[in-house]
């Protein structure tokens, strides 16, 4: 498969630089998913870039494996690990693709503005589906462009052909809802910040 990890190893830095766009909806969301995470869990975030959102919520659970696919942003992570270690969390590099495997035993997977950014987002949320246990949950926030800059789409593979943005899969919410509830699950709760209608943030569990 093809993976366009030079964007995000050539931004690594910069990325880590930038402060969160709007710190109230990411405490938000945390929040939401610190409520649902306890201290038994196996849990796997993809895309987890800089490490930053792992290494809040790891210290809340049993294991909590971190993935991403762009060697730099690993790179950054790691040297935030060592600073402030954490022993039930491990980041490798990896594409989320190669990682997800069907073997029923995660208790919540996590993916922070990432979804849109994969190969084939339909086939990643059946994945993620197949790889949690029952009653499991999926925390995603997603930037679902397609909403309120359908434009986008027209300038998207022109910025990715000059390496000014990633790969980008253009899609309403709605879509993105039927994604998951075709994969199985069921939205337990959904929200989208008064002041940025392109992020979508979901909490879907498997029955
Ligand atoms: C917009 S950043 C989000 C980083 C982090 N989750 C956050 O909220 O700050 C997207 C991240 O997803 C990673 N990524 C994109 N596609 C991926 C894939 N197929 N497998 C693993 N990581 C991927 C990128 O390398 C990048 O670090």
């Amino acid at each position: 498969m093809n993976y366009s990890t030079g964007f995000w190893n050539r931004i690594a830095k910069r990325y880590a630089k930038k402060p969160v766009a709007d710190e109230t909806s990411y405490q938000f969301k945390l929040d939401c998913i610190r409520e649902r995470l306890t201290p038994e869990m196996k849990v796997l975030e993809f895309g987890c870039g800089t490490g930053s959102t792992a290494l809040l919520l790891a210290p809340l659970v049993n294991d909590y494996q971190a993935i991403d696919f762009s060697s730099a942003m690993l790179a950054i992570a790691e040297q935030k690990l060592a600073e402030c270690p954490c022993p039930q969390l491990h980041f490798s590099q990896t594409p989320v693709e190669a990682y997800l495997h069907e073997k029923n035993d995660l208790d919540a997977v996590i993916g922070m503005s990432v979804l849109h950014l994969l190969n084939d987002p339909e086939s990643a949320i059946q994945h993620v589906f197949n790889s949690l246990k029952s009653g499991g949950y999926f925390f995603s926030s997603t930037a679902c462009i397609e909403e309120s800059m359908s434009w986008f789409k027209y300038i998207a593979p022109l910025g990715g052909a000059l390496g000014l943005l990633p790969k980008l899969h253009i899609f309403t919410q709605q879509k993105l809802q039927s994604y998951l509830t075709d994969a199985g699950f069921v939205i337990e709760y959904k929200w989208v910040a008064h002041n940025n209608k392109i992020s979508c943030f979901i909490v879907a569990t498997k029955p």
